[in-house]
């Protein structure tokens, strides 16, 4: 999950991924051919023809057959090849293998949720290695668009309807998941990964999460906390992140940037949970999205409080 600094496109790990590079480094290739071949015989062509003297007249121009022919013939096979190789990448990414393992994938105002068949949900995609994965998307408010660059895919989210986007990784790794669609304030901040893992280690992350009803709150609020993707800003163990860290924090004294404070009891840290903008923490921006009070349960939120408590 580097940050791609590169003028050059950033890493495939797809199996389409070498299908869309091809493509575009072959339209590359032929601009730039054209581009040094038109702009150096016109810059021949204005010193070749320039003007000698001032008696020079021009000499009536006999036009070649083969250079109109070429000028119409080129382009037009040219054109022929980009259509019929983009169609074919286009239908290639399309459809999805009826084969695929399918993935709910929930975007909202400013985060991803990702559902599997099993009821898991996860703010990370986790997927095998070498297998079709097919994406069943839908926002539940503005349009939103899933874009992960290493793979090469990139559809809108909607919200009135569902669409879908498939890939099939190539390599175990972490990849970058972006939000392309300008969709509000904290659009920028609507980021999530890819974890691509092999098929063992898959099933033994879709084991773990799935959330046994006898579990302690606590212990399902570890697991709450872990797939909402909490710690990419909280942390547990005292470290600064983009949120407060939750070492501590129970009955702790806040001081909020209007210059209130309170006290870390559970009321504050369930409004914190579903209102977080309502009392921002002195020295954080307003940044944690406001959706959890929607999209996480009651008996979610109290697992979580749970846990928070015991740190
Ligand atoms: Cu969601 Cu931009």
């Amino acid at each position: 999950m580097d940050e791609q600094s590169s003028i050059w496109l950033p890493e495939a790990a797809s199996t389409f991924a070498e299908d869309v590079d091809g493509l575009f480094y072959f339209i590359l290739a032929v601009s730039v051919v054209l581009f040094v071949a038109v702009i150096g015989v016109m810059c021949w062509f204005a010193y070749r023809y320039r003007r000698q003297s001032d008696a020079d007249r021009p000499v009536p121009f006999k036009e070649s057959k083969w250079v109109e022919a070429s000028w119409i013939v080129i382009p037009t096979v040219l054109v022929a090849i980009v259509f019929t190789w983009g169609f074919q990448v286009y239908v290639k990414m399309g459809v999805a293998p009826p084969n695929a393992y399918e993935i709910t994938v929930r975007a909202a105002k400013w985060s991803w949720l990702f559902e599997y068949p099993n009821g898991v949900r996860s703010n990370a995609l986790h997927v095998p290695v070498s297998r079709p994965v097919r994406l069943k998307m839908s926002s539940s408010d503005v349009i939103h668009s899933f874009f992960v660059p290493a793979f090469r895919v990139k559809m809108d989210v909607l919200p009135n309807r569902y669409t879908y986007a498939w890939f099939e990784a190539t390599r175990q790794d972490t990849f970058q998941v972006l939000c392309t669609e300008y969709c509000g304030q904290q659009h920028s901040t609507m980021l999530s990964r890819v974890v691509v893992q092999s098929e063992d280690d898959f099933q033994a992350w879709l084991r773990d999460s799935v959330m046994d009803e006898s579990m302690p709150p606590a212990e399902r609020g570890e697991i709450i906390f872990a797939q909402q993707g909490c710690p990419a800003c909280h942390s547990i163990d005292g470290s600064a992140g983009a949120g407060p860290t939750l070492q501590g924090i129970a009955g702790s004294e806040r001081t909020f940037t209007d210059g209130t404070t309170a006290v870390a009891d559970e009321n504050y840290l369930r409004s914190a949970i579903i209102d977080p903008a309502a009392q921002v923490l002195q020295g954080f921006q307003p940044v944690m999205p406001g959706q959890y009070g929607a999209t996480l349960s009651t008996e979610d939120i109290d697992a979580l409080i749970a846990f928070i408590q015991e740190q």
